[in-house]
């Protein structure tokens, strides 16, 4: 199959999606259930459904793998991994950091992906084997090669175990870094890396459809997408980072 028309399709069903959030910013936000580290919103849902609709009508035969549920045979070797709304929680406290995720993946291994910020209209793009786009200009990861200088995204995934994990690295990360972001997007965040604007993205147990289009972006634009499935969840544990930080990285990850 064709990947550019693949693409295309994923971008309309993006735009379709962020269409919806914006629609939806400023109206009374209808929780669907609630844990002590997330919220799941009725939009979450009907943003899925959305999007399966125009992604299924094109390619009926590819299921769709979603954060709200799959459509199909999710083991196939072709699927989409849709993330309707990463950064719920942003979005339902009204905080405009937020954004739509699709991959399409091929043997595991995502081959075409759009992030769609509808906040502030970007849109990210890129197809294997070709240079990643915003808003169809070619970008790519930054040069700075020291962590003393470099911005580094963390996220923390929703449970107890994953933040645990997490913190000792951060307090050394707080130290060696020139700054620490945690702005509750992984889609955003890897392709915050992906434009240059911040040098490293690092979560662990982040899940699949929060990263699957990110983390070919980030490649497309010349950086590195380490990632490491944590058994059984559809989950990662991910470094990523412009490709030249990679030792400092690891004397502080272990
Ligand atoms: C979450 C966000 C958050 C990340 C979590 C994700 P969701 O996705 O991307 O930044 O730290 O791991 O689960 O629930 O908003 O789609």
């Amino acid at each position: 199959m064709s990947h550019g028309k693949a693409l295309a399709c994923a971008i309309r069903a993006a735009k379709a999606a962020g269409g919806l959030m914006l629609k939806n910013r400023w109206s009374q936000k209808k929780i669907n259930s609630e844990t002590k580290h997330d919220i799941k919103l009725e939009l979450d849902v009907r943003s899925q459904k959305t999007i399966e609709k125009i992604l299924r009508k094109e390619f009926p035969r590819i299921p769709v793998l979603g954060e709200e549920g799959f459509t199909g045979d999710i083991k196939e070797q072709t699927r989409w991994v849709v993330d309707p709304i990463d950064g719920t929680v942003n979005f339902a406290h009204g905080i405009p950091h937020s954004c739509v995720s699709i991959a399409l993946q091929e043997n595991g291994q995502s081959v075409a992906g759009v992030v769609y910020d509808p906040f502030v209209n970007e849109l990210f793009t890129a197809v294997r084997g070709q240079r990643a786009k915003l808003n169809g200009r070619p970008i790519s990861v930054s040069k700075r090669d020291k962590l003393e200088q470099a911005i580094v995204s963390l996220g923390f995934a929703k449970n107890m175990f994953t933040m645990e994990q997490m913190l000792p690295t951060m307090t050394k990360l707080v130290n060696s870094a020139r700054k620490i972001r945690i702005m509750g997007s992984a889609a955003l965040a890897a392709v915050y890396v992906a434009a240059g604007r911040t040098d490293v993205y690092l979560e662990y147990g982040v899940r699949l459809w929060d990263i699957a289009a990110g983390g070919l972006i980030i490649e497309c634009a010349g950086g590195e997408f380490w990632n490491r499935p944590v058994e059984g969840e559809h989950a990662y544990h991910v470094i990523a980072n412009n490709g030249l930080l990679r030792r400092e990285l690891e004397k502080i990850t272990g």
